[in-house]
């Protein structure tokens, strides 16, 4: 649906060259939701808005259905702008219109005629649960509810791509989940193609096939999100996975061991029976489990006890073929926060990433 294929932005600041994507090849197929993650300042808006040639690619191509966008004539780019809609963090919505002119507006600009542009808009704020609020204005809404009516007036153009720039990102969590759930219903019922830009991986883990993990304008994994939650390989996706927004609870300074468990295994109830059978205190420094596409995922952090229980904890979770790794966050912040963020933006995300690093000794057992 969308190929890019080695494509590299870079932009002139103050006479030095910014590479914001380097050289990113993805191909995002019909009908998937496709997350790309990163921490601030990692290219993700740059590159979103090269897949609609908001931004021009340095170097690179941009394939919109084979059409290849970069060589396209303004009137070609026109036509395939009006099949890729886009939605931003802070909505972008017009004030001085009510709802049902905001939702009106992009096919206003289109020459459709009033009555029916109307009743194209009333007919989505009715799909995205606010026909009752055609005539508020954007002022008089929630940050939920205007996010909504920004979905509703980039689908007035019936576009088969939904490009979401950190679409939740300054929502509450309650509300989070339900803008999901909304872009969900209109990837299943409309059959529109999804590309959700993010820095929250609960957000990727709410509602994405695949998910590309960008670095510094790198690519640097693409996969499902299954796979990348279970084993994660790179170091930008491991810290994605186990930090973020919603795991800062986990107190994640100390030695620990990290168990992973899906859809099979959390059925069980593992860590009573981690208890009873071998008889280890445990100190449980954090927990979360998910839901993802039906199945449960989640991981369970414990403290490292002495070396003795390790060994029993270890040969209990062998037995079961349960997943788990041996942590070790370093206690000096300075490093590992130079290691990740060497840009004044990405300091202010990155000081909620705990500042873990992680010694790779980790024993990782495949689930069965
Ligand atoms: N228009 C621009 N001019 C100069 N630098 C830019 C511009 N847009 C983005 N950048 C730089 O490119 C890098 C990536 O930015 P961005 O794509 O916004 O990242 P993200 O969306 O992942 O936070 C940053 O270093 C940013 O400062
Ligand atoms: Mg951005």
């Amino acid at each position: 649906m969308i190929k890019l294929e080695n494509v590299t932005k870079t932009f002139k600041v103050k006479g030095n060259t910014v590479t914001a994507v380097d050289n990113v090849s993805l191909n995002i197929e019909k009908g998937e939701i496709f997350g790309i993650i990163g921490f601030s300042g990692a290219g993700k808006s740059t590159l979103v808005r090269c897949m609609n040639l908001l931004e021009v690619p340095t170097s690179g191509s941009v394939f919109f259905d084979d059409h290849d966008l970069v060589n396209a004539t303004s009137k070609e780019l026109r036509g395939y702008r009006k099949k890729i809609g886009m939605i931003f963090q802070q909505f972008n919505l017009l004030e001085q219109r009510t709802v049902l002119a905001n939702v009106c507006y992009p096919l206003e600009l289109e020459g459709v005629k009033k009555k029916e542009a109307k009743e194209r808009a009333r007919e989505l704020l009715k799909l995205v649960d606010l026909a009752e609020k055609e005539n508020a204005y954007p002022s008089q809404l929630s940050g939920g509810q205007k996010q909504r009516v920004a979905i509703a007036r980039a689908l007035a153009t019936s576009p088969e791509v939904l490009l979401c720039d950190e679409a939740t990102s300054a929502l509450d969590p309650l509300t989070t989940k339900g803008v999901l759930t909304l872009i969900q219903k209109i990837n299943k019922e409309l059959g529109v193609t999804i590309v959700v830009i993010t820095h929250e991986m609960k957000v990727v883990e709410q509602i994405c096939d695949r998910v590309a993990i960008m670095n510094k304008g790198v690519v640097e994994e693409v996969g499902k999100v299954r796979d990348i939650f279970l084993n994660p390989q790179s170091e930008t996706s491991r810290k994605l996975v186990f930090t973020g927004e919603n795991r800062n609870d986990i107190k994640a300074d100390k030695k620990s061991i990290r168990i992973v468990f899906d859809g099979i295994s959390s059925t069980e109830p593992i860590l009573a029976n981690l208890i009873l059978e071998t008889q280890v205190k445990l100190n449980i420094l954090g927990a979360n489990t998910e839901d993802i596409g039906g199945s449960a995922y989640g991981q369970l952090l414990i403290e490292r006890p002495d070396e003795r229980s390790v060994e029993i904890i270890k040969k209990y979770l062998d037995k079961l073929g349960i997943k788990y790794e041996e942590l070790d966050f370093a206690d000096d912040e300075d490093k590992s926060d130079k290691k990740y963020s060497d840009k004044e933006k990405s300091v202010d995300d990155n000081s909620k990433i705990n500042k873990l690093t992680k010694n790779k000794k980790s024993k990782d057992k495949e689930v069965a």
